[in-house]
């Protein structure tokens, strides 16, 4: 009863299943070869034969042992036809599965101390990693404008190209359209000087800020980190062993007449400028101008994260520090995952000419390339004038959802929470009443389905502000109002 054509000829296989019938062959013979029915070496049914038994097509059954085949389940013998193998490949799989559930770790198998700092990393807030699509969300932009049939025409192309840019190992610094693309749209739109060599494109801001941490941070180095600040910034920092020194920002931005004496000098300051994350402040021009003074003095690196400054809504924007610096000091930086979507994974640094070559050596050696072909494609909607017409419909649709949160709060929350009014970005931080923790109103929003974020999180010192951080740019407008009736009950359950 062991004979292959005894136990395949059982078989019925259906029709009127979905699964197609060579699909459905295969699953039988794999599994009866798993089983043991099917032994190692035995010669199996020619096509023909089985073909005939079973009542189907010759090449339904070839499609079926050709995957056996290519799997390793089946072995093609020259003139003495198709055999079951001697070791297939899942009773491999399954011998490792076991030995894998006996190991015991190794205690001397350890995460090294930058391991180690990565695990203290904070997230931002349990139910962002959960993956919900709330209302609060900060950070996201809109998904449901963005030009889809346009990106995937432009990604089609491009996967079409035989150029061999697209699929090689040439990229180094970034695809060169997409160079001058960028440094072309940092001149007109942020004031940065630079040109297409400058340039270097990077797998996401948080690659941006992993390479340029490691390239001018040694272990133990100051960092000068804003208090309140991104996390993500930080991780980087950790991660470098830098020594984090907080500088607290007030309404005209990050303060360095505030950093806290005694400390060694920076050898990196990082900053938001234009939008403080998470205050929402914009840096003064003067305020700016002493940063920059400071960095020179110091001989510090200053880190511009320029993350969501194509949202504006009032007044002009200011100048980034990158264009008003004449000493090649300051590293600027920016994203696609805010003017684009953040999966994309695309970045840039914008770094002096004598940065360039290292930028370059440790993308090779971090291997932190986004995909050509998705860089290319962002080059051509770049050129093409899809981003700028993207941004400025967002620009519109965003500070339209900012006026909508902020009445919203306004009206429905009468006083109990005090909204910032940013001029730009796309989330606002919302202030609590004195003596009310922020984590708790976070909780409490979470068991009312809205998504918030406690400013206080993004404090090193004891000196905390307690807001919570809310996102507007992708809350769909009809979201708004019920969003903000369910976080005010949400508050009264916190006694705001
Ligand atoms: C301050 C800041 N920098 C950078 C980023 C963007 O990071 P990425 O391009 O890695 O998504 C964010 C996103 O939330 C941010 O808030």
């Amino acid at each position: 009863m062991n004979s292959p054509t005894a136990i395949l000829g059982a078989l019925n296989l259906d029709p009127d299943l979905e699964t197609p019938l060579y699909r459905q062959l295969y699953d039988s013979v794999r599994s009866a070869i798993l089983s043991g029915r099917l032994l190692a070496g035995l010669r199996m049914p020619p096509s023909r034969t089985l073909a005939k038994e079973l009542a189907i097509g010759r090449n339904t059954v070839v499609a079926a042992y050709e995957q056996l085949i290519a799997e390793g389940y089946l072995e093609s013998r020259v003139g003495s036809g198709t055999h079951v193998a001697a070791i297939p490949p899942d009773t491999l799989i399954e011998a490792g599965r076991a030995e894998r559930q006996e190991i015991k770790p190794d205690p001397r198998r350890r995460l090294s101390q930058r391991g180690e700092a990565m695990l203290t990393v904070k997230r931002a807030s349990p139910s962002y990693v959960k993956g919900h699509v709330l209302p609060f969300q900060h950070g996201m932009p809109s998904l449901e404008f963005f030009p889809h049939q346009v990106w995937a025409r432009l990604l089609a192309r491009r996967a079409r190209q035989p150029q061999s840019r697209l699929f090689d190992y040439q990229l180094g610094t970034g695809f060169p359209a997409l160079r001058e693309a960028i440094a072309e749209y940092l001149g007109a739109a942020r004031g940065v000087v630079c040109g297409p060599d400058n340039v270097i494109v990077t797998a996401g801001a948080q690659a941006s800020l992993d390479l340029a941490t490691r390239l001018v941070v040694d272990p133990g180095d100051v960092v000068w980190h804003e208090e309140p600040g991104y996390l993500g910034a930080r991780g980087a920092f950790l991660a470098s062993s830098a020594r984090i020194v907080p500088v607290p920002v007030d309404e005209e931005g990050m303060n360095p007449d505030a950093a806290p004496p005694g400390e060694d000098p920076p050898r990196l300051i990082y900053c938001t400028p234009s939008h403080q994350y998470p205050l929402s402040v914009t840096m003064s021009l003067k305020r700016r101008l002493a940063l920059l003074q400071k960095a020179n003095e110091v001989g510090a690196w200053v880190l511009e994260d320029d993350y969501d400054s194509e949202f504006r809504y009032a007044g002009r924007p200011l100048s980034s520090l990158q264009g008003l610096d004449r000493t090649g000091g300051v590293i600027y930086m920016g994203t696609m995952a805010k003017t684009l979507f953040p999966a994309i994974r695309i970045g840039y640094l914008v770094v002096p000419d004598n940065m360039v070559e290292a930028c370059l050596r440790a993308i090779r050696v971090t291997g932190q390339n986004p995909p050509a072909i998705v860089q290319a494609a962002v080059a051509d909607f770049m050129h093409e004038g899809h981003f700028s017409a993207h941004i400025r419909r967002m620009r519109a649709l965003y500070a339209e959802r900012r006026d909508l949160l902020i009445d919203a709060l306004e009206s429905k929350l009468g006083g109990r929470i005090r909204p910032a009014r940013p001029d730009g970005g796309m989330q606002l931080p919302a202030f609590l009443p004195e003596g009310v923790s922020d984590d708790d109103a976070t909780a409490a929003a979470d068991r009312h389905k809205v998504l918030t974020t406690a400013v206080s999180h993004f404090y090193l010192t004891q000196r905390k502000r307690h807001a919570l951080y809310l996102g507007f740019a992708g809350v769909p407008e009809k979201l708004i109002e019920p969003g903000v009736e369910r976080l005010s009950a949400a508050l009264h359950e916190v006694g705001v």
